[in-house]
């Protein structure tokens, strides 16, 4: 075993937790659509095809904001062929991942789904294959009142009020090779301001994303960001961000170091948006939209070119283990601790592909291991982040060099007191005993411990054994006046929530400083 301190101190706020960074990614690909959150005929399905068991799991999920279309379909992506009656839709080619697109459901589908899952929606617009024209065509569809070409249609479409969507992304991962339509920075840069323009004399009210690169591996990364914000820096409100981890060759421990890389990614990003906001002379500070994040064995994956023309193939349905629960976990810790620029983040995707949450036609819908440290999260970060410093051994990585064995995140409702705490151990070999000291002006009790990780880490969730893996709740804990103290088994994820007692009047007796051992302790919620 091996011994980290931290200190945790309310005074230290990041920001307020961004409730949109609990976002997630619907995209017309694979099994997402089609098979996942819309399947007429199934018998979880209601009236109009929509899967209430997966509903359900999203609501659980905490899932904020949902982003759609896509991703690389949006780039060949004519709306209008997914809106008015079902039975005049053509089928059409979705290029992006060459399946045969029936166009049954389309904006006005997901906008009635967006309401029943209670998200609030986040629209990408073709800036691959189409332009200005057609982004505003989409938002007067969407956004305008009445009286006009296209509100008239969606009126004819049955659609009386205005969709009012705030969010919307200028196009998809716009430098990368495999996109339709890819550009050059200098290209999208332009394009993007200008339908930026465009955009916001339809609705002011809107907030815009433009594309940053696809990842951080991209030859161009950071010049793509400097010069497509070169053009575009008045114009938007946000840049984004996509990455995907996966375990590399034998780097175990950089795998489960994801989310340093993670920091160090969205770092480069902040510092290129500060340099041109330098240059320009600019006080607005963009924001960041994480819009795509997950584990994905890329790897695995064949490749868009030998794809064969189909409707809602399986594509990549990646099955994860509690190890990628315990990364997926980190990585969002990570995003907590950049809170005062990521304030929009999807985990993508939700249904099927690279998902959270899993569907079979012939069965309900279960949760993947990676559905449990961010629905946990989602639900009780809460309030402000604060900045947390812990001490740790280093573990050695051959890709990332000297990595922290530990990882501690945590929030602080002021309304409350509650305080939630996150601390993932990466060490594959030995407990971690965090020792946290508790700036706090009054007594706090423990009122939930859960561990997600430190054995069965190969274990996953099935369609034959959908409730294999699930958190537990742990004892491992100690908390004597202001020190508390966790132990970490090796390779978990661990959330343990405080709060001030019920009753200051029992304030006199809530520590015992031995373990497990917490007076006055609350059962987990
Ligand atoms: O999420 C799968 C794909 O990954 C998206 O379509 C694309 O934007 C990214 O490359």
């Amino acid at each position: 075993m091996f011994t980290c301190t931290a200190t945790i101190d309310p005074a230290f706020v990041i920001a307020p937790v961004p409730r949109r960074l609990f976002g997630s990614f619907v995209e017309h690909m694979g099994r997402c659509v089609y098979g996942g959150i819309y399947e007429p005929g199934h018998p979880e399905s209601d009236v109009d095809g929509i899967r209430l068991d997966v509903v359900k799991l999203a609501r659980e999920l905490g899932v904020t904001t949902v982003r759609y279309p896509g991703g690389n379909f949006v780039s060949n992506h004519h709306w209008e062929d997914g809106v008015g009656p079902r039975d005049e839709r053509p089928s059409t080619l979705d290029l992006a991942w060459r399946s045969i697109e029936p166009n049954t459901f389309g904006l006005n589908e997901f906008m009635a789904w967006t309401r029943q899952a209670d998200v609030e929606p986040m629209m990408a617009v073709n800036l691959g294959t189409r332009g200005v024209e057609d982004a505003c065509n989409l938002l007067e569809y969407a956004n305008f009142a009445g009286g006009t070409r296209y509100s008239d249609l969606r009126k004819a479409h049955g659609v009386r009020e205005p969709h009012d969507i705030k969010l919307w992304c200028l196009g998809n991962e716009m430098d990368g090779p495999w996109q339709v339509g890819q550009k050059t920075a200098t290209e999208y840069g332009r394009l993007a301001a200008q339908t930026a323009k465009a955009m916001r004399r339809i609705d002011p009210s809107i907030e815009l994303v433009a594309c940053g690169s696809s990842n951080d591996r991209m030859p161009t990364f950071g010049t793509w960001e400097a010069e497509v914000l070169d053009q575009a820096y008045d114009a938007v409100d946000y840049v984004s961000l996509h990455a995907y981890f996966e375990q590399h060759g034998e780097d175990r421990v950089g795998f489960l170091a994801s989310a340093q890389v993670m920091d160090h990614f969205i770092d480069g990003v902040v510092a290129t948006c500060d340099h041109i906001a330098a240059k320009k002379r600019s006080r607005r500070k963009l924001m960041l939209s994480f819009d795509e994040w997950n584990l994905w064995y890329e790897s695995r994956f064949a490749g868009q070119d030998r794809l064969d023309w189909m409707r809602a193939p399986r594509l990549i349905e990646d099955e994860y283990t509690v190890e990628d629960a315990v990364v997926l976990g980190n990585l969002l810790m990570s995003l907590l601790r950049h809170s005062d620029r990521v304030t929009i983040a999807c985990l993508a995707q939700l249904v099927n592909v690279i998902a959270p949450i899993r569907t079979e036609p012939d069965a309900g819908a279960w949760r993947q291991t990676i559905f449990y440290p961010f629905a946990l999260t989602a639900r009780y970060a809460r309030g402000d982040v604060l900045r947390v410093e812990p001490t740790s051994p280093a573990l050695y990585s051959q890709t990332l060099g000297d990595v922290a064995a530990i990882d501690v995140a945590a929030t602080r409702d002021p309304e409350t007191g509650e305080l939630t705490i996150f601390a993932v151990n990466r060490s594959d070999d030995q407990s971690a005993d965090l020792r946290l000291r508790l700036v706090a002006d009054g007594p706090a009790e423990v009122v939930e411990h859960t561990v997600f990780g430190g054995q069965d880490l190969l274990a996953t969730n099935t369609k034959e054994t959908p409730s294999r893996v699930e958190p537990r709740s742990s004892t491992g804990h100690t908390l004597d006046g202001t020190n508390l103290c966790l132990e970490l088994p090796p390779v978990s994820w661990s959330m343990i929530r405080t709060a001030p007692p019920v009753s200051t009047a029992n304030a006199t007796s809530h520590c015992t400083g031995s373990r497990g051992q917490v007076a006055a302790s609350r059962p987990a919620a």
